[in-house]
């Protein structure tokens, strides 16, 4: 067995699952699901996510975790010796290096959101205050003005950047703290009270009226509306939700003890991830419905549609405040997996203690994150008039940069790597498999995952193919 050279790790097997839970639960399921779900026709979109979560998703989140116990260290480092131990060359720590740079990338733009929740917070805050407590929220305000609360925020660079800023300095303090001191403290705490929140506001919802609307909507599949497009946005959904390419997985895994079943564990952090992105949807579609408000709002449904539906509903501002304080929770322990991969190598590859590693890449992120806060909605020159990035800003172009490339990437290789690099003593010793489910794991990542991605990557690069 390979030596544990992090000097870190989790405290118990509950401590890992809550902390790769909370990485994989996240904005993802709460503004992305709903909005990608919404904008692709509900039920088709729906039902193929969850298949690729099964067959795609969840074998490589095994193969990320396993790399990561098996090799005990920083990401990168942790694929080099599996690689030597194997006899393969030690190149292959490269996956992890596109990885580890996936993962600053979108912190980058993660935490830009993350600023926007700690906006809304404020505002339903200081709602409770004019509106009082019981009625609905924004009292004798115009819903046009609700919404515009967005299009506000975005006009305002130096709010965007400071709400960034605030964000990323959470996240930041939490990391330098360490694993056991800081990232898995969070998860223990944060994770079951975003739970208590969720699980309440979503019964709560229930009762508005639309919850009916809601279920038939994310449940009826209609099997025309699944076109390419489609498929591919909800595969790129099941991968950024399962937070996947990104070493961020990998690294976590290398805090892991040698008796945790990764199988099983993989399991319930797919399992989880999947459950709270449907919740997220029963959460949100029946407060819209009820406001008799659309579905297919995209990205403005969870800061817009959703604020707004509150305006109606009794307790308003609390459930808005709650909402937003619950997405926070979330947001919160996935970016924390986000800056901990980068620092996990800058701290080692360097030799720095942990707090300096995390500064320097928070510092990195500040500045990229900056740039797309400041510069939202103003297209990047040169850049954009690639036709990949064609006419986007900063903040598209990292989203488009990671989810279309760096992520299918890392999947492709990392899937290629365990199914056919590594050698099958070694898998097979951790995997935690026997059996049927064992050879079908192994074939889902020799053949199923690197083709299916493979796809993906050109159909994400060269998106006219599905005439999107
Ligand atoms: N999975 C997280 C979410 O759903 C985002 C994330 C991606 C986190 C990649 C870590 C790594 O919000």
């Amino acid at each position: 067995m390979v030596a544990n050279t992090t000097g870190e790790g989790w405290s118990s097997r509950r401590a890992f699952v809550l902390a790769a839970v909370g990485s994989a639960v996240g904005l993802g399921n709460m503004w992305r699901f709903p909005a990608e779900a919404g904008a692709n026709g509900g039920g088709a979109f729906v039902m193929f996510y969850l298949l690729c979560v099964l067959l795609i998703g969840l074998p490589v989140l095994l193969s990320e975790v396993l790399i990561g116990r098996h090799g005990q260290s920083n990401a990168p480092e942790s694929v080099r010796r599996v690689a030597a131990e194997s006899g393969k060359s030690t190149r292959w720590a490269f996956l992890a290096d596109i990885g580890v740079l996936g993962a600053f990338l979108v912190l980058s733009f993660y935490c830009v959101v993350g600023g926007w929740v700690l906006y809304y917070i404020g505002v339903f805050l200081s709602d409770i205050f004019t509106s009082g407590l019981i009625g609905g929220a924004f009292e004798g305000r115009d819903p046009a003005e609700v919404e515009a609360l967005l299009p506000n925020l975005f006009g305002n660079g130096a709010l965007m950047l400071g709400l960034h800023v605030a964000f990323l300095a959470i996240t930041l303090y939490f990391v330098a703290r360490g694993v056991s001191g800081g990232i898995e403290w969070v998860a223990t705490w944060l994770m079951p009270a975003f739970f208590i929140l969720f699980v309440a506001i979503t019964i709560y919802g229930s009762f508005t009226g639309g919850f009916e609307e809601a279920v038939s909507y994310l449940f009826t599949v209609n099997f025309s509306a699944l076109t390419g497009p489609v498929m591919l946005a909800a595969v790129g959904q099941a991968f950024f939700s399962l937070s996947l390419g990104v070493a961020g997985m990998m690294t976590y895994g290398a805090y892991v003890g040698r008796d945790v079943n990764l199988a099983g564990t993989s399991g319930i952090i797919a399992g989880a991830d999947s459950a709270v992105a449907l919740l997220a949807g029963l959460c949100i579609f029946p407060i819209v419905f009820a406001a008799g408000l659309e579905a297919n709002a995209g990205p403005g449904l969870m800061f817009q549609s959703l604020p707004r539906a509150f305006q109606d509903i009794p307790f308003g501002s609390v459930i808005g405040l709650l909402f937003f304080v619950m997405v926070f929770f979330a947001a919160l322990t996935s970016s924390i997996s986000l800056l901990e991969a980068p620092t996990a190598w800058f701290k080692d590859r360097f030799r720095m203690p942990r707090p300096i590693a995390t500064g320097i890449v928070s510092g990195g992120a500040l500045v990229l994150g900056g740039f797309a806060a400041w510069f939202w909605g103003q297209p990047v020159p040169v850049l954009s008039d690639i036709a990949l990035f064609d006419g986007q800003d900063t903040f598209s172009i990292l989203d488009t940069l990671t989810s279309r490339i760096l992520m299918p990437v890392g999947a492709i290789l990392t899937s290629l790597f365990v199914g056919w690099v590594a050698s099958r003593r070694l898998i097979d010793s951790e995997n935690g498999l026997s059996g049927g489910l064992h050879h079908f794991w192994l074939f889902l990542v020799r053949w199923a995952c690197p083709l299916a991605l493979i796809v993906i990557l050109i159909v994400g690069i060269f998106p006219s193919i599905i005439g999107e």
